[in-house]
């Protein structure tokens, strides 16, 4: 991961958030799964998986995240959890129960939360909005991959869920973290936040990929 150097060490907030992550997220985008996302390639069931992961990162984030946020900046769009369960609905739900291993993870993350302020909690909730300019991209080869129309309802709500909003918003949101972070001595621990939410993910991504390579070597062998 690109760890914060000192040239950034008097950049705005969100400056050091986004180089804080940037190293992971172009690793991320390098994994099987998101590659197969991007492509257009990804089989339902590893996407059921892959949403079945963020039901259960985005569970933890509304009961121990978006109520401790700072009341200013806390909305009621950043809870996605309902959107989830509707994706998981609408293509047919999850059939395999997550690994102990991320089922583990999550729950440590969670934990690990406990003790930081209000204020650099903000680092979970701008990887989670951040992550919303990626489904501006991915929600066309997605649909193409499961063979669904991207409209309200066909299971890419979470992806697609107030998309025509996304760059403002987020922009809003970064002036806002931005405005609450400056002249506090918290940016560094909501960069450190951002960095374990995206070390997280990257985590996630990497197990659910390395079931699909696992998936093709048997598929590979049986044939
Ligand atoms: C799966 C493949 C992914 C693709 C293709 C993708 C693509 C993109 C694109 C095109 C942008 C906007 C351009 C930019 O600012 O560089 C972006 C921004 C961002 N993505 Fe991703 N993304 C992916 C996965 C993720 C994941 C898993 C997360 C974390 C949950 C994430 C978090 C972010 C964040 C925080 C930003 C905003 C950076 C900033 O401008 O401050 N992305 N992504």
């Amino acid at each position: 991961m690109t760890s914060p150097d000192t040239k950034h060490a008097a950049a705005l907030p969100s400056t050091l958030l986004r180089a804080t992550i940037a190293g992971e997220h172009t690793s991320i985008e390098q994994l099987a799964v998101a590659r197969a996302m991007v492509e257009g390639t990804i089989e339902r069931e590893t996407y059921l998986t892959l949403l079945q992961h963020m039901l259960a990162l985005h569970t933890v984030v509304e009961s121990d995240v978006l109520p401790a946020l700072p009341e200013s900046i806390a909305s009621p769009s950043m809870a996605r959890v309902p959107a989830l369960l509707r994706d998981l609905a609408a293509l047919g739900g999850a059939r395999k129960p997550m690994d102990a291993g991320s089922v583990d993870r999550i729950a440590r993350f969670g934990s690990s939360l406990a003790t930081e302020t209000p204020l650099a909690l903000l680092g979970v909730i701008y990887v989670l909005e951040g992550s919303r300019m990626g489904s501006m991209v991915l929600y066309e080869p997605l649909a193409r991959a499961l063979s669904i129309q991207p409209s309200p309802g066909a299971g890419l709500d979470y992806h697609m869920e107030g998309m025509g909003e996304t760059p403002l918003r987020f922009r809003a949101l970064k002036a806002q973290i931005d405005a609450a972070l400056e002249d506090t001595g918290d940016a560094t621990s909501a960069a450190s936040v951002a960095g374990r939410t995206m070390a997280l993910l990257h985590e996630l991504y990497s197990s659910i990929s390395r079931t699909m390579s696992n998936e093709s070597t048997e598929t590979a062998q049986a044939a």
